[in-house]
């Protein structure tokens, strides 16, 4: 498992703003976050200049950009991603094997391009956004949804990735099926007392590092407080206080 020095090291927060401009003032407004989540509408807007950002200010960085690709296409992203010293990267475990394969091997390239510590992949296995009744009607899946994501949580494993990204509701099986050192990374955390939002399966923080989280992402409950520096560091003391 990716080394971690303390709780706060465990907590990914989503710079999930529109600009530049947004992004640092969200920098800003959280010194004591160490490891921030670059997604598709900041990356887009962006670029890969929100990535040196994070870099000078010695963040930690997941690259959520979720490729899904033909494998060769997956290389030269993975590639790209390696060569920047990014902490994560999200792929498609749809994408099948050789792809994941091929993007593992690339992202391990990229970084000793560039003699960077090479990225951990991650597989998102199904979009939380696929109900059961989409994936059976629209998608043709006849698996049951939690079968179904099982077997890509098995399928980025058998492919060498680092981890996969669940829902803390899945992460205690996950954690026995696949072993220690799989990376689980889980949105959908929801700290005690505050609103769920369109996160209906939501566990506490510190629930979730108990059920076998090895990172958490927490956006809107940080982001969104009257305060988030002061948001953070309850969910840091929630996570720390449990453990005791
Ligand atoms: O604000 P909130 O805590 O819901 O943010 C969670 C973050 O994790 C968002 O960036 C969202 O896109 C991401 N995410 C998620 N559920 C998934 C995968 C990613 O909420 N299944």
């Amino acid at each position: 498992m990716m080394a971690t020095n303390s709780v706060a090291d465990r907590i990914i927060v989503p710079l999930d703003v529109p600009s530049m401009e947004d992004a640092i003032a969200l920098l800003d407004r959280l010194p004591d976050v160490t490891f921030w989540k670059v997604g598709l509408e900041l990356f887009v807007s962006a670029g890969p200049a929100i990535l040196e950002q994070l870099k000078q200010r010695q963040k930690r960085i997941f690259l959520d950009l979720k490729f899904h690709d033909i494998p060769n296409t997956m290389a030269g992203a993975c590639r790209a991603a390696g060569r920047y010293g990014v902490d994560l990267v999200t792929v498609h475990a749809p994408a099948g094997k050789v792809a994941l394969q091929a993007a593992q091997a690339a992202a391990l390239e990229g970084a000793a391009e560039t003699g960077c510590p090479p990225p951990n992949l991650i597989a998102v296995t199904l979009l939380t956004s696929i109900n059961p009744r989409t994936l059976a009607m629209e998608l043709k899946v006849s698996l049951e949804l939690t079968d179904y994501a099982l077997q890509m949580a098995l399928l980025a494993q058998e492919s060498s990735l680092s981890g996969i990204v669940c829902s803390p509701q899945e992460a205690a099986d996950l954690r026995r099926v696949c072993g220690d050192q799989f990376l689980l990374v889980c949105p959908g955390v929801r700290p005690t007392g505050v609103a769920k939002g369109d996160q209906q399966r939501a566990m506490t923080p510190a629930q979730a590092i108990a059920a076998g989280a090895s990172y958490l992402v927490v956006g809107r409950p940080i982001t969104q407080a009257a305060d988030p520096a002061i948001s953070f560091r309850q969910i840091c003391d929630e996570i720390a206080g449990s453990r005791k």
